[in-house]
């Protein structure tokens, strides 16, 4: 199956890449490389042993997705290209709109206009907002408190819109939990640009040398040791779930809301300590305030994605921090 991966250059799309060409599918990516790399592409050929068409292009240009899915003959799309940084989503909200909204509804109004009627999509457990419940299920309270999470929410309420209206029209909304990891090779992982927004890439980075010291916000929140308790998953069960989901899709009516996590908690100082015994490096800390907006705990039940996927998470906090050294410490400065 011809695949279209929006985003395929980035973190998750570029490991979710390799997990197609292992399945035998076939992935065209499509990137405007605002936030990755060309080199994480030549990096999934080099692992796969199979070139990968690449066309630079931005989302809200309905004429290059009109080109790309018929010039390809494309049969189903996995759609990662957004927009990610909660902070920067609360200074310029307009291009978060803009980018994560127009670029799907481009990408809507093209796939029905080249009738293809098979989607995937990357969502998040932000949409869960102030966590009311844990573990998070799929019918747990929606809320968010960001631009970013908005954006998140509009589009998972925009292809759902689109399912109801065109019964020929399936799709496969996966929330993710908290991506990190790094593919086992050592030879592609996370390359945020700039100081990064995401907890394992700052770890590596102070791990490898690159930064000083971790900033952890907070440590009075009511758990066990006081920081904050995400469901981090590996990056490479994640691109799994990407393969089950296009699998799964032709069985799939309408929109399917799945929870993509491994249904464990892990505390913030856990993560560091984790990370601490694969490195062998000191990961130096201090305790800053709280960030408005987070919150103690979330983690998910990800039971559904199990029975409508037959999908469940393989890999323990271990690996994911062994996978993400073997990357950093290979590639101190990333694809650069
Ligand atoms: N990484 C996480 O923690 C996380 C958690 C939950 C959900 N998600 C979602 O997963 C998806 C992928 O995340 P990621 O971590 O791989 O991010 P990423 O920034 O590494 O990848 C996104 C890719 O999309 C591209 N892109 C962005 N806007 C585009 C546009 N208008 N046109 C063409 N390409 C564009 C970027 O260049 C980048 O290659 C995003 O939708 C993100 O919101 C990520």
């Amino acid at each position: 199956m011809r695949v279209l991966v929006t985003g395929g250059a980035g973190y998750i799309g570029s490991h979710t890449c390799v997990a197609l060409c292992e399945h035998d599918f076939e992935p065209i990516v499509f990137d405007n490389f605002c936030n990755s790399s060309p080199e994480a592409v030549r990096r999934v050929e080099s692992i796969v042993g199979r070139r990968i068409p690449v066309i630079e292009g931005d989302m809200r240009d309905r004429e290059a997705l009109l080109d790309v899915l018929e010039r390809h003959a494309i049969e189903a799309v996995v759609h990662f290209a957004a927009l990610k940084a909660v902070g920067e989503s609360l200074s310029c909200p307009l291009e978060y709109f803009d980018n994560n909204i127009t670029g799907t509804i481009t990408l809507l109004q093209a796939m029905q206009a080249k009738a293809v009627h098979r989607l995937v999509f990357s969502s998040s457990a932000t949409v869960y907002g102030g966590a009311e419940t844990i573990p998070a299920t799929e019918d747990s309270p929606l809320s968010v408190t960001n631009p970013y999470g908005r954006t998140k929410l509009v589009m998972e309420q925009l292809i759902a819109d689109v399912c109801a209206a065109d019964a020929g029209f399936a799709a496969m909304i996966l929330r993710y939990f908290n991506p990190v990891g790094a593919h086992p090779s050592g030879q592609m992982g996370e390359d945020p640009k700039g100081i990064p927004n995401n907890l394992m890439p700052y770890i590596a980075q102070v791990a490898v040398g690159r930064r000083d010291k971790l900033r952890i916000f907070g440590n009075d929140w009511p758990t066990p040791d006081g920081t904050g308790i995400r469901d981090f998953i590996h990056v490479m069960d994640l691109a799994h779930a990407h393969v089950a989901a296009l699998r799964g899709l032709p069985r799939q009516a309408g929109a399917t809301m799945l929870n993509i996590g491994t249904g464990k908690g892990t505390s913030v100082l856990e993560l560091v300590r984790a990370f601490e015994m694969a490195s062998g490096r000191n990961v130096p800390f201090e305790f800053v305030g709280r960030r408005p907006g987070d919150i103690a705990e979330l983690w998910a039940d990800p039971s559904l994605a199990q029975e409508v996927l037959g999908w469940r998470a393989e890999y323990d906090i271990e690996r994911m921090c062994e996978d993400t050294w073997r990357w950093q410490s290979a590639y101190p400065d990333g694809y650069a």
